[in-house]
């Protein structure tokens, strides 16, 4: 698609949730100020096809990318663990990507870039097939029936997905919200280029061995909610 095609598909993008909330602290503001545009990625100035190679100044084996990261805590842990990836995390909430960027910086990553937009926006321009892995932990679950509309999952964005992911790359999505859980069975087995990797029930209610707990999981278990993990290969496009 071409710069043109991506501003205009970028414009008809409708956003539900919010992008700034409590004014952030000077010290953080001053740090989104300083650090943000090093590793921000404009798709206006990467050019497109958007590659792993011109993303990360290292070399990295495979790229993942974490869709709303919140505070950015599982995407720095596991950037720290895999320093041979390229992660992008993709935020729209102003505070939340602060929240990275402290991480990042405490933890001195270089394999982090940041896309500060709707991630539905950058879908599009990343090269085809140039996913290893996705995380989708915690969408918002827009849990009134008559808002499914606006949940993150449904067949246009399983679509996209599938289109910037390589074959056998996992889709990895985890919930605390019945509906929302049952919306992931709806959509995900049923879409043709995604499998549900399920062994039996104590996975889907136990998660990745490699996961790490995100602000929102652990909100939830401390207020008795059980999450469901759920994970989808993509098959072939
Ligand atoms: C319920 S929070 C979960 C945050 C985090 N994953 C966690 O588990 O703690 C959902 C996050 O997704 C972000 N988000 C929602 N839609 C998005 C989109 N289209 N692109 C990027 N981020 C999005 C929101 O800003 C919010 O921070």
């Amino acid at each position: 698609m071409s710069n043109n095609a991506l501003t205009s598909a970028r414009q008809s993008l409708r956003l539900y949730g919010r992008r700034k909330g409590k004014r952030l602290r000077p010290s953080r503001q001053a740090l989104l100020d300083r650090a943000l545009s090093s590793i921000r990625i404009d798709i206006d100035k990467e050019g497109v096809p958007i590659t792993p190679k011109a993303l990360f100044t290292d070399m990295v084996d495979a790229m993942w990318l974490e869709i709303g990261y919140g505070g950015g805590e599982h995407l720095a842990a596991q950037a720290n663990t895999h320093q041979n990836v390229g992660f992008i995390g993709a935020e729209v909430f102003e505070n939340g990507i602060a929240s990275l960027l402290r991480h990042c910086e405490e933890k001195q990553l270089t394999n982090v870039r940041i896309f500060d937009d709707d991630v539905r926006a950058l879908l599009p321009a990343l090269a085809k097939g140039s996913l290893a892995r996705v995380f989708l932990l915690y969408p918002d679950p827009w849990p009134k029936s008559k808002h499914a509309k606006r949940r993150f999952i449904c067949p246009e964005t399983l679509t996209a997905l599938a289109q910037v992911m390589s074959p056998g790359a996992e889709l990895r999505i985890a919930t605390d919200h019945p509906a929302y859980a049952r919306w992931c069975l709806q959509h995900g087995p049923v879409h043709p280029c995604f499998e549900w990797l399920v062994t039996g029930s104590a996975d889907w209610r136990t998660g990745p061995a490699d996961a790490v707990a995100t602000r929102y999981e652990e909100k939830a278990i401390r207020a008795g909610r059980k999450p469901s993990y759920f994970t989808f290969a993509k098959t072939v496009f």
